[in-house]
């Protein structure tokens, strides 16, 4: 059975909803990471992400500089890491430093692959939409790396206020 409610209402139920880390690297080669939940496949054929990213943020600010970027899954066990990458802006803070994230040399873009996520995409911008009020970032995948460990699982949000955890069958 279902009650009619405000969409603002429903749409709390949307958990667990997978979240990411975006790298990126300025001009100057200063690299950034940034979390984004907002993010789904937009295409099969060539493989597309499509990302919802905050206008202000300077992840944005960098993909729009460099039409480049890598979208890599963190493992469950990068929830200190991602809450970092996630709250506080890279202009300000060496968030790869802070959160010490061990990272490497991308095939195609020079925005750094982050070594101990489950996968990381190697990204080409290629359009920038804004049906809403979020910049929605469109990026072919060009190059992908797995880790060595195919255990290992994704980090998910499993609830409001950011609350991260891994998702297991149960
Ligand atoms: C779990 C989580 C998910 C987030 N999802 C998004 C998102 O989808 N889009 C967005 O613009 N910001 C999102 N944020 C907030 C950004 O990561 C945050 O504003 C970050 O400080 C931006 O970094 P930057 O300015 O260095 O790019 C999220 C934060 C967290 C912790």
């Amino acid at each position: 059975m279902q009650r009619h409610v405000d969409i603002d209402k429903a749409i709390e139920r949307k958990y667990p909803e997978q979240v990411v880390l975006v790298t990126s690297r300025g001009k100057d080669g200063k690299p950034n990471v940034m979390a984004v939940g907002w993010i789904c496949v937009a295409s099969g054929e060539p493989i597309m992400f499509i990302l919802g990213i905050d206008e202000d943020s300077h992840t944005f600010e960098l993909i729009r500089e460099t039409k480049e970027f890598v979208v890599a899954y963190p493992h469950e066990f990068m929830k200190d890491e991602t809450l970092i990458a996630g709250s506080c802006h890279g202009d300000e803070v060496d968030k790869i430093a802070k959160a010490g994230l061990n990272t490497q040399s991308a095939k195609k873009v020079k925005a750094p692959l982050l070594s101990d996520a489950v996968a990381n995409f190697e990204c080409e911008m290629i359009d920038i939409i804004k049906p809403g009020d979020c910049a929605l970032v469109i990026g072919k995948v060009v190059a992908a790396h797995v880790n060595t460990d195919p255990l290992l699982k994704r980090l998910c949000t499993v609830d409001k206020g950011h609350e991260l955890a891994g998702v297991r069958p149960i």
